[in-house]
């Protein structure tokens, strides 16, 4: 045994000098030339596909990767996550799991190449957009930004540690890496030149000196800064119009080598809104497009998989949790099984392959799907009888400042008596919050409808006032970025008269890791209110599998200490998606925390995901039935647009202020359009720039779609520029069609800028318009 033992070592330590060897001197190269990528001096096409190997389990790394050469890639795109790696402030893992080296060195050995995109920040609907939540302890930290020494210096240590593990992989040294990029879309955020030369900079110094640098960007931002010694891809949408795309770029870089550095297959799905997709027709029709002119391209996602734990991130304005499966309609879905979408893209590939490539058979799933059998939960465990230890905080504080990550955060105190009602006002709920008096439920309030108050009862007596508050995705896009969890500024009584900020607190802290849970004391007793269940479940075989949440309320689940993710009974996902290897033949514990109450508990096991499923949701994006009451109220502007793409800028005659705007749209581009759309909406202020919308809120739109597509009227300001607001499909209401938004304070502008659709469809496109802008709100 033991000589067997160390012959395997023997062969294993020769193996690897020989893989390094041969590594070594296959060192090659790779550049951006004139108009055309060059691998070792020959003209070269892209077609990678974006994994991300913190959203697949490592056992089944291999399989995507060579799932994605299948479909008819020939490089793999991936983000390095900061805080996958560093989530306590200087303790970096790079293993196991976590250990991206070998996923690189796996995407080598299955003969592709790799582009590395280390961020720091990288959006990808990740907690935070990748920043590490301890950054947050900092009082006024300041991210992407050179004027923040601490956020600075901590991107290069880093930097330096990323460079640790992959700069050997550089294709210079052997490795497949042939780009790498520097930051993400920053032209979505800034146009700090200098920010962008230090974050190159960086990347140089640590260790990736001789690859080649990427940069990515819009096609409408993509001018805001320079960054010389980067080549530049553009980001869009399945269903782009290429030419329009590429159609400005190529007149400021004629001799860029053209990429599309994320070509979206689907989109990521938000709770509480319609379930994303994107048809495969106009998929592939933008995708042969670039390939008839050698365009190079990454599939955002090739395979999204599953933001497991607390990783999934949010998107804001308006604050927009993203769910845990990450599904993203992408070609392989989030059990790693090759879609609709797969077969036409590698249908399609086979007809663009290199000089003596071949395209491999697919490979198996190494797991195959099982059910399970459903699975009913005795064991209870209250959360208000299992508390951790108390903290005590004179003023109110928010989850980072007692050095907690994520979960949940309990904050009581005392309350007198009072023989009158009272308004509690909580001063941001981030995100989720349950108002106890006495250990009674008096009130839910949600972010994501901007909630902060409440009425309190009578008090006869003393007493205890609870306030339990889920922390859900950190924002990962957008100035918002910096969300601190838990109740974030202060709390406020109100007898009508004088308010008073509540002071001296008991804070408890919930966090999500698997040993907090399972210490929970647990008992067949019944569940007063939030709760955590347990139960053993035996099984004989092991595969793929789907818990079915949708009779829970809110919370996650662990099994086998895995933690899957988040459900929430408004759906759109309404199943956790529990992969083969996290299960074992025999007894597998499953712990589920519900932070509102199950209907049912118990959970049936499926052999398919629920991503479609809308819930019971009291929240309501749609506006009360009411008609705009525009009487009286002159238009500031009204005019004509032209129907080419792009953004219309529209100046007024003098600044004018004003805090709730009202866009008309009186007619579409095609006579016979009944219907309006519009992706963004940008107040312009006095400066010429555009005015923050992160206080923004819609007040009245006529028609929106919120069932068929997440195309409400918000998203007119979410500065996503492929999602759109579009009046309801199918309404045959015609013109006009009417938003009114309430910008949260007073601003001065000098006129405001709209972008049409940037997809092919023209549909809703607005011709004629008029434009209000008003001090007082709108009358209804
Ligand atoms: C942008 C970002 C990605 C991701 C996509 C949307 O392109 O660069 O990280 O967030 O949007 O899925």
């Amino acid at each position: 045994m033991r000589k067997t033992a160390l012959l395997f070592c023997l062969f294993s330590l020769f193996a690897s000098l020989t893989t390094d060897a041969l590594a070594q001197n296959n060192t090659g190269n790779f550049a951006a030339g004139n108009k055309e990528f060059l691998l070792n001096g020959k003209p070269f096409i892209i077609r990678a596909g974006e994994l991300h190997y913190s959203r697949i389990p490592k056992a089944y790394w291999d399989n995507r990767i060579k799932l994605c050469k299948a479909m008819g890639m020939n490089t793999i795109c991936i983000y390095l996550f900061w805080n996958y790696h560093e989530q306590q402030q200087g303790v970096f893992d790079f293993t196991g799991q976590k250990d991206v080296a070998e996923f690189v060195r796996l995407i080598q050995q299955n003969g592709m190449y790799c582009i590395l995109r280390p961020g720091p920040y990288v959006c990808a609907e990740w907690d935070m957009g990748g920043l590490p939540w301890w950054l947050l302890k900092k009082k006024e930290l300041k991210v992407r930004k050179l004027s923040d020494d601490f956020f600075m210096e901590r991107v290069q240590i880093y930097i330096k540690e990323a460079a640790k593990q992959l700069a050997p992989l550089q294709i210079q040294h052997g490795g497949p890496i042939v780009m790498v990029q520097v930051e993400n879309e920053y032209g979505t955020w800034g146009n700090d030149q200098k920010y962008m030369e230090t974050m190159r900079d960086n990347i140089r110094e640590a260790g990736f000196d001789k690859v080649q640098l990427l940069r990515c960007d819009w096609s409408s931002n993509f001018q805001r800064y320079q960054l010389d010694g980067a080549v530049n891809a553009l980001n869009f949408g399945a269903g782009s119009n290429i030419d329009d795309q590429f159609r400005k770029f190529r007149e400021v870089n004629p001799t860029s080598p053209l990429m599309c550095g994320e070509y979206w297959t689907g989109w990521f799905d938000q709770w509480g809104r319609p379930h994303e997709t994107r048809d495969i027709k106009s998929f592939i029709g933008s995708l042969k497009d670039m390939m008839d002119r050698k365009i190079s391209f990454s599939l955002y996602m090739a395979h999204g998989g599953t933001s497991f734990g607390q990783w999934a991130g949010a998107n804001a304005p308006a604050y927009a949790p993203t769910t845990s499966s990450y599904d993203y309609n992408a070609p392989i879905d989030e059990a790693g099984n090759p879609t609709d979408k797969f077969y036409a893209i590698r249908d399609l590939l086979k007809n663009y392959l290199q000089e003596g490539e071949i395209l491999p058979s697919i490979p198996q799933n190494p797991e195959k799907t099982i059910t399970i059998q459903a699975i009913q939960f005795s064991q209870i465990a209250n959360l208000f009888d299992n508390l951790p230890e108390a903290k005590q905080s004179e003023s109110i504080q928010s989850m980072e400042y007692f050095n907690q990550g994520w979960g949940s955060i309990l904050y009581r105190k005392q309350l007198a008596a009072c023989n009158h009602t009272q308004k509690l006002i909580i001063k941001e709920v981030h995100d989720w919050a349950t108002v106890f008096i006495d250990g009674k439920v008096i009130a839910k309030l949600d972010r994501r409808r901007s909630e902060n108050s409440i009425e309190i009862p009578v008090l006869k007596a003393s007493s205890r006032l609870d306030i339990l508050v889920e922390g859900m995705g950190r924002v990962n896009y957008g100035e918002a970025i910096i969300d601190r969890k838990g109740i974030t500024d202060k709390v406020i009584l109100s007898d009508g008269k004088s308010d008073t900020e509540l002071k001296n607190w008991l804070v408890y802290n919930f966090p999500v890791d698997y040993d907090f849970q399972q210490k929970a004391k647990f008992a067949h007793n019944p569940a007063t209110g939030p709760a955590w269940y347990k139960a053993l479940f035996n099984l004989t075989e092991t595969g793929y599998t789907y818990l079915n949440m949708s009779t829970w309320g809110k919370g996650m689940v662990w099994i086998n200490s895995y933690n899957l993710g988040r459900f929430w009974k408004i759906g759109p996902t309404q199943t956790l998606c529990v992969p083969g290897c996290y299960l074992k033949k025999g007894s597998n514990e499953i712990i589920v925390l519900d932070l509102d109450k199950p209907t049912f508990a118990s959970i049936a096991g499926l052999n398919h995901p629920i991503l479609d499923v809308i819930g019971k949701d009291d929240s309501h994006f749609q506006k009360e039935a009411k008609s705009l009451n525009l009487n009286g109220v002159n238009p500031v502007v009204s005019g004509t647009f032209t129907p080419e793409s792009g953004w219309k800028a529209v100046t007024f005659e003098e600044p004018i202020a004003g805090r709730y705007f009202c866009f008309e749209a009186l007619s579409a581009q095609n006579a016979n359009d009944p219907s309006t759309s519009a992706a963004e909406i940008e107040m312009i202020g006095e400066d010429g720039k555009a005015i923050s919308s992160i206080n923004w809120k819609v007040v009245y739109v006529d028609s929106e779609e919120t069932i068929k597509a997440a195309n409400g009227a918000d998203k007119l300001f979410d500065i996503q520029e492929s999602i759109i607001w579009q009046t309801k499909i199918g309404d045959k209401t015609k013109h006009p069609h009417l938003v009114a938004i309430d910008m949260g304070k007073e601003v001065t502008l000098k006129g405001f800028r709209i972008l049409p659709r940037t997809d092919k469809s023209t549909v809703g496109i607005i011709k004629e318009y008029r434009f209000y802008l008003e001090k007082k709100a709108f009358k209804f």
